[in-house]
C-alpha cells in the first residue's frame, strides 16, 4: 500500500515534524489553486460558488492515494458503462450515487434546509427519504379504495401474490395545524412480490403497482396493492461490480414509495418499511429512518385484503 500524500509534503505517518518540514511538497502545490482560477468572471453563480470546495476535495483525493492513470481510466470506463446503460426505465448513474448513499445524503442535507425554512408546526413532519431510480411519473389517478393490482399481475406471480394483499389506508394532515388536507395527492409505487418493479418486467402491466390518489374531504385515502417483499437492487450492471468489489448485498428491506403532495405544503418523497422485514438494519441504500417502520396488520372479514396498514402523511406548510 502507497503512502498517503497529500501535496504539501508533509504526508506519511512516523515522520517527525522537522523532517517533514524539509520534504519539498510531493506534487505541484499550486496546481489546484490553478484549476480554481480558470473559473471565469461570467461562470453560473452557484457553480461559482461550489465548484473551488469541489476541486479541492477531488485533487486532495487523488493526491492523498496516489491515483494511477490507469485507475482514472478504470473509473472514466465506469462512469461511461453506467452512463450507456441508463435509459427511460434503468437510471444506473442514480443507483451508483445510491449505492455510495450520495442520495440519501442529499436528501438529509434538503429536508433540514426545507424544515428551516417551514413554518413551525403543531406535529413533526412525516421524514423524507430517497426518490431511488424506479419512479415514473403519470402514475393513473384512482377512487379511494381501487386496486392497483392487475389481475394478470397475480397470474404471472404465480400464486405468490394471493397472501399479500393490503389495504393500505390513512390521511394527509398538516404539520403547522394538525388538521386533515382534503385534496393532497398520494402517489405510491412498490416492487412486486418478485422483487420487480413493473417496468422491469415485460410480462407485467403498464403502471402496475402504481397510482395516484386523492384524499376526500377527511384527507383520507385508501388503495389496496400488495404488502412489499425485501428485493434487490439491480446489480448486472457496473453498479452490481461495484458493490461485488466492496463485497456488499444488493438487498432493500420491504418498503412502499410514496410522493405526498398538497397546495401550500412542501412535496414529502419517503418510503415506509416492514417493521419485520429483512435487511431493515442492512439497507444497500441507506435509506431507513426509524419513524418510517410501519406494522402490517391480519386483516379480518376483507375478500380483497389479508393485511392491512394505516398511516398518516404530515406535511409542513411552506
Ligand atoms: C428503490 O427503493 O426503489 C431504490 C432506491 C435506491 C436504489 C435502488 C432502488
Ligand atoms: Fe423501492
Amino acid at each position: 500500500m502507497s503512502k498517503s500524500n497529500n501535496g504539501s509534503g508533509n504526508g506519511g505517518k512516523g515522520i517527525d515534524d522537522s523532517k517533514q518540514q524539509q520534504q519539498p511538497p510531493a506534487y505541484d502545490p499550486n496546481f489546484t489553486a490553478q484549476v480554481i482560477a480558470a473559473t471565469g468572471p461570467e461562470a453560473h453563480p452557484r457553480m461559482a460558488e461550489i465548484m473551488p470546495s469541489l476541486l479541492h476535495h477531488l485533487h486532495d483525493f487523488a493526491r492523498e492515494v496516489n491515483l494511477t492513470a490507469a485507475e482514472w481510466a478504470a473509473a472514466v470506463d465506469f462512469l461511461n458503462a453506467a452512463g450507456k446503460m441508463s435509459s427511460e426505465t434503468r437510471n444506473e448513474t442514480a443507483l451508483i450515487c445510491d449505492i455510495l448513499g450520495l442520495e440519501s445524503l442529499v436528501d438529509e442535507i434538503t429536508s433540514k434546509l426545507l424544515i428551516h425554512a417551514a413554518k413551525d408546526g403543531a406535529a413533526p413532519a412525516t421524514p423524507s427519504t430517497v426518490l431511488g431510480p424506479f419512479y415514473r411519473t403519470d402514475a393513473p389517478i384512482l377512487p379511494n379504495g381501487s386496486s392497483i393490482v392487475s389481475a394478470d399481475a397475480y397470474k404471472l406471480w404465480a400464486g405468490k401474490g394471493n397472501d399479500m394483499t393490503c389495504l393500505v389506508s390513512g390521511r394527509v394532515l398538516s404539520a403547522t395545524t394538525g388538521d386533515p388536507l382534503p385534496g393532497a395527492m398520494v402517489d405510491l409505487w412498490l416492487a412486486g412480490p418478485d422483487g420487480l418493479y413493473e417496468q422491469q418486467s415485460v410480462a407485467v402491466p403498464d403502471m402496475n403497482l402504481r397510482g395516484r390518489f386523492q384524499t376526500d374531504a377527511e384527507g383520507h385515502y385508501s388503495v389496496y396493492c400488495v404488502r412489499p417483499t425485501p428485493y434487490g437492487i439491480p446489480d448486472d450492471g457496473p453498479g452490481g461490480a461495484l458493490l461485488n468489489m466492496l463485497d456488499r448485498h444488493p438487498w432493500r428491506p420491504a418498503h412502499i414509495h410514496f410522493i405526498v403532495s398538497a397546495p401550500g405544503h412542501n412535496t414529502l418523497t419517503t418510503q415506509v418499511f416492514d417493521r419485520e422485514g429483512e435487511w431493515i438494519k442492512n439497507d444497500s441504500v441507506f435509506a431507513v429512518k426509524e419513524e418510517l417502520l410501519v406494522d402490517f396488520v391480519a386483516r379480518e372479514g376483507d375478500d380483497k385484503a389479508k393485511w392491512s396498514l394505516n398511516y398518516d402523511f404530515v406535511l409542513p406548510e411552506v
